[in-house]
């Protein structure tokens, strides 16, 4: 079984058979490595290159699974977000009052003083390790956190003990990080120089966090694999799932379908839609195009954004993420007074009732005007979601080069460091804080 995709409840077969012809010079573009950002296509590959390096990762995660209570990841955007993502979906929904070890935190995704202290404050007394992850090694709110809980590791556990248990994931030669891993003599793991932070999360940028965290990067590269086979160049059209819906949402798009929600129904993928969003935001979002992704976790938001979802302006496309078969079974009980009057789903799955809300959910949004795609997941495992992830990656470069955008930059990102840097007066913007400071 794979990952599967469907575009029934969005659009007809001939309205998306027109857009055939662009998804396959998109495919090629991408594959013969012709189109914008070409210097960025190592992540094409990743499956398959990265298998060299698993044992590696591996072991590095054993050691510090051994020594440590904690592992705190550092990174921001593409250096935390898959990681991140796959954990969440792995782990207990309680995992933190389950008090499994190493528990994995993460830092340098804000600059919160209040997150930063209440972090110190949990770290305080315990064994931790870090894992600084930068591609650039130079992102302010990365190395904020890491000069910060790197000092508090050497005090609090001794510079030997530190020295093992931080590891920097970096460029291979440029930037701070890389300076000081090799300096303080640091384990490191490089990010290949062709490969861009939104599409890293199958490097050793996601998989040491996600094999510290206990979960079988091996599964997830076999799965991601598997993806790339099924979405590959030979594949005909209606059977490569990333061609259907990079075409699906180009088609929407062009009828005038602004935003796209990314739906789930189990709360385990929230993060998923959060690496999502910046996987299609980032690559998109320029030259004044792209579709606008959103997420929404059901049935929760339901009783949030369902109205506008429902009836609202009709910019709306849906992709909803419907797994087939949770971890675990549970039967809702019968309850002889039945002042609930829930009876009529006694002995019932739960999921049973989660899947009627999904599918039920999709009628309502269809007939008020909302097209809904459907990627199926069997299960939530590392397996599925290393073709998940993969589906994904594909699927974006494709629909990046169908709206002729280069998918693989990020321009846009360095307006508000540029203002920050110059709003806290870094030696070398003295021209832009003179500027901005005349316009408060
Ligand atoms: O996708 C990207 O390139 C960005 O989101 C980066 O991952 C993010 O800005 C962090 O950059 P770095 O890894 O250089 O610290």
């Amino acid at each position: 079984m794979n990952i599967s995709f469907s575009y029934n409840n969005a659009l007809t077969t001939e309205a998306l058979t027109q857009y055939q012809a662009a998804v396959k010079a998109a495919q090629n573009e991408l594959v013969q490595g012709t189109g914008l950002g070409n210097d960025f296509l190592g992540w094409l590959h990743l499956p398959t290159d990265i298998r060299s390096q698993l044992d590696d990762i591996q072991a590095c995660a054993n050691m510090l699974r051994s020594k440590c209570d904690i592992i705190v990841c550092i990174g921001i955007g593409g250096s935390y977000l898959g990681a991140k993502a796959v954990i969440e979906a792995l782990s207990s929904s309680f995992a933190w009052l389950e008090g499994n070890k190493p528990a994995i935190v993460y830092a340098g995704q804000n600059i919160s003083e209040d997150y930063l202290y209440e972090l110190q404050s949990l770290l305080r007394n315990k064994k931790f390790g870090i894992i600084s992850i930068s591609k650039s090694g130079t992102t302010t709110e990365p190395a904020l956190a890491f000069r910060l809980l790197k000092t508090q590791l050497e005090k609090q556990c001794g510079e030997a003990f530190a020295k093992e248990c931080i590891i920097c994931i970096t460029d291979a030669k440029r930037g701070a990080l890389r300076t000081l891993a090799t300096q303080q003599g640091y384990k490191t793991f490089v990010i290949e120089d062709n490969i861009g932070g939104r599409f890293s999360v199958l490097s050793p940028v996601g998989l040491l966090p996600i094999a510290c965290a206990g979960f079988d990067i091996y599964q997830l590269i076999d799965g991601a694999t598997k993806m790339m086979e099924l979405c590959g160049i030979d594949t005909p059209f209606e059977q490569n799932p990333a061609a259907l819906y990079a075409a699906t949402r180009n088609k929407l798009y062009a009828d005038g379908k602004k935003i796209e929600l990314l739906v789930n129904y189990h709360p385990k993928l929230h993060f998923m839609s959060e690496w999502w969003k910046q996987l299609y935001g980032e690559s998109e979002g320029k030259e004044n195009k792209g579709i606008f992704p959103a997420s929404v976790d059901f049935t929760t938001d339901l009783h949030s954004m369902g109205q506008y979802i429902q009836e609202g302006e009709r910019h709306l496309m849906e992709t909803v993420i419907s797994v087939l078969e949770p971890q675990y079974t549970l039967h809702f009980p019968h309850d002889e007074q039945n002042l609930d009057g829930l009876n009529f789903l006694a002995g019932k799955r739960i999921d049973h009732v989660n899947k009627m809300a999904e599918l039920g959910t999709m009628i309502a949004h269809v007939d008020g005007g909302v097209p809904n795609m459907k990627i199926e997941l069997p299960q939530i495992n590392e397996y599925y979601l290393g073709q998940l992830i993969y589906f994904f990656e594909i699927a974006c470069g494709i629909s990046g080069y169908m709206l002729h955008v280069n998918p693989f930059n990020q321009p846009g990102v360095e307006a508000y460091k540029k203002n920050m840097f110059a709003l806290l007066d870094k030696p070398g913007y003295e021209a832009e804080s003179a500027a901005i400071k005349a316009r408060l």
